[in-house]
């Protein structure tokens, strides 16, 4: 199966790629500390080439390349075209020499052994097959070159990221369930897995190591990023707006919790995993 015609693939390319270019701002602010941490993991070693996977809008890939100079050639890959013309908008008005290709990770084909680090700040828990795309991964990565990404542990760890759902369900009751070990969000939650994968794709020297990071926004944005983002933004895309406004009064509440006077504040659990290239 190509993920560019499965459900992820169409997800992104739709109102969630739409969705993410809408509050690229808000959400480039509240992982800002994940970005750090895979840019100064990236550039901890010498790298010409490196290559952002699931980018998105690009906030990564474009802190890399100005950390880097002009010495290095980072390239972003993504799945959804708005979110791939976002990059590429960003890139030009900082005029920075970055390449954003719009392609599935999974079955693009990269020049082999041609790249230094791939990394990832959330963009690898939606192939269809993980154990193929990381393969075909680790076959664009020279020898010795390294693998560092940045993946959600489990939902139950990160209340913040379900709350809007367990809040809008009794309103919204077709919201799906997830499911353990399925591609999207929460598909690398378990550890095991998460190894597993890496191994059966080939590379070698797998770390998955606990990650706890305090993410921030201004509290003014809330409402804005819990009505376009996650299922019960797509959910409720479609809905009359009275309807809309019932639900997100509905959710507001459960945010209580997250909010201290203007800023909105939550503990991001996640794994940050590294490998090397054979
Ligand atoms: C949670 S977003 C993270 C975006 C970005 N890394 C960031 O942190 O802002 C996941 C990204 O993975 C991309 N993606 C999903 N499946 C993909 C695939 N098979 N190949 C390339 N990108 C994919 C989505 O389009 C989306 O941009």
């Amino acid at each position: 199966m190509n993920t560019e015609t499965s459900g992820q693939g169409a997800l992104w390319k739709g109102g969630a790629g739409n969705a993410w270019v809408d509050e690229q701002a808000v959400i480039d602010q509240m992982f800002g500390p994940i970005e750090t941490l895979l840019v100064e993991t990236a550039a901890s070693s010498k790298v010409e080439r490196a290559l952002d996977v699931g980018c998105g809008t690009g906030g990564t890939t474009l802190a890399l390349a100005r950390r880097l100079g002009t010495g290095a050639r980072c390239t972003g890959i993504d799945i959804s075209e708005p979110m791939i013309a976002s990059a590429r908008r960003r890139a030009a008005l900082e005029g920075l020499p970055v390449d954003f290709v719009c392609a599935d990770a999974q079955h693009h084909h990269f020049e082999p052994a041609s790249v230094d680090v791939v990394l990832s700040r959330f963009g690898v828990m939606f192939f269809d097959d993980p154990v193929a795309a990381f393969a075909n991964l680790r076959q664009a990565t020279r020898p010795g070159g390294r693998l560092c990404f940045v993946a959600w542990r489990a939902a139950e760890d990160n209340p913040f990221m379900t709350a809007a759902e367990h809040a809008a369900r009794p309103l919204l009751p077709g919201l799906p369930q997830r499911q353990p070990d399925e591609a999207g969000q929460f598909g690398f939650a378990r550890e095991a897995r998460v190894r597993d994968i890496l191994e059966h794709a080939g590379w070698e020297g797998t770390k998955v190591e606990r990650l706890d990071v305090q993410c921030r926004f201004p509290e003014s944005e809330l409402t804005g990023y819990l009505s376009r983002m996650g299922p019960v933004g797509r959910a409720i895309a479609g809905l009359d707006a009275a309807m809309q406004q019932r639900v997100i009064e509905t959710m507001r509440p459960a945010f209580n919790a997250f909010v201290t006077g203007d800023t909105v504040s939550f503990r991001a659990a996640c794994w940050v995993a590294s490998a090397q290239a054979g």
